[in-house]
């Protein structure tokens, strides 16, 4: 295995940050997930396109253009044997000179890492024998910029605990009785044949495969409506999804240990995942 960090590949114990890096002592930064199948980057425009959003909201000049980016998330790929991973990508605002909230003047260089991690065979790829996964609610703890991908994902971590230590895969968040997304990913509902997800704004991030998703819809003729989902349509759902770029499109089968429709992995959930494993092939 080889990791990226500030200009060189390197064995995982070779790279070194500074304890005053501000991502350290702040989580002040930003990253992204994009995974590559066979060897192929799925989406990079896209996931490069948040990354220059999340970098502008948060004032971190971006240190290197697209084509820069694409070419070293190609040769970390191609150190790590290609195959099916995904890279995981972090900028931070740099190692200041002193811990200060505000952001070091002038600013200092930002600090890259980069690395991959294997990917496990998602459910979307075999829809005809996936399980299905569990899920409980939990309001959502989290800060008022979710859009922004940030590291700072104390919250994000201890809501995804809650639901392992309550034997889910996911937590779906709710903010004032409507759903926000999942603690890493984001939710879709089958309500009255219609396929539905929240709105992009603020409180949820905006997420690759959910995009992706709705496009598919669109495509497909499938009825696809972007709209709030409060509490009591996501109980009385059809179907429940999550989407992630780790995990694509997850069926919820059971959420807080009640059966979401049949208690199987829906019908419309195969038929979108068909679409799915065709696009990306
Ligand atoms: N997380 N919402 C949150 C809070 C997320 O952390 C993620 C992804 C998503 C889905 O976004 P996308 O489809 O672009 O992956 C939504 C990544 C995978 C992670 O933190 O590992």
């Amino acid at each position: 295995t080889q990791v990226y960090l500030n200009g060189n590949f390197m064995a995982p114990d070779q790279a070194r940050i500074s304890p005053l890096d501000r991502g350290f002592l702040f989580a002040d930064g930003v990253y992204e997930v994009i995974p590559a199948y066979n060897g192929v980057l799925f989406r990079f425009d896209e996931h490069l396109q948040r990354l220059e959003r999340s970098l502008a909201e948060i004032g971190i000049h971006n240190p290197h253009d697209p084509a820069q980016w694409r070419s070293l998330c190609d040769s970390l790929v191609a150190h790590n044997g290609g195959g099916n991973l995904s890279v995981y990508l972090q900028i931070t605002r740099g190692a200041a000179q002193k811990r200060d909230h505000a952001f070091p003047v002038p600013p200092v260089t930002p600090t890259v890492f980069m690395m991959t991690s294997p990917v496990a065979v998602p459910a979307a790829d075999s829809p005809d024998t996936a399980q299905g996964s569990l899920a409980i609610t939990l309001d959502d703890i989290r800060w008022a910029r979710c859009d922004i991908k940030s590291i700072s994902l104390l919250p994000n971590s201890l809501l995804r605990q809650q639901a392992v230590e309550a034997g889910a895969a996911e937590a779906i968040l709710l903010r004032d009785g409507f759903v926000t997304e999942g603690s890493a990913s984001n939710v879709f509902i089958v309500r009255n044949g219609t396929i539905v997800t929240p709105p992009k704004c603020h409180a949820i991030l905006g997420g690759i495969t959910r995009d992706l998703v709705v496009e598919l819809c669109v495509a497909e003729g499938l009825p696809v409506a972007e709209q709030e989902i409060s509490e009591s349509q996501l109980r009385q759902a059809e179907e429940i999804w999550v989407t992630s770029s780790t995990r694509e499109i997850v069926p919820i089968i059971q959420l807080n240990n009640s059966p979401v429709g049949s208690g199987q992995p829906g019908p419309v959930w195969k038929t979108v995942a068909r679409h799915y494993v065709n696009f990306k092939r």
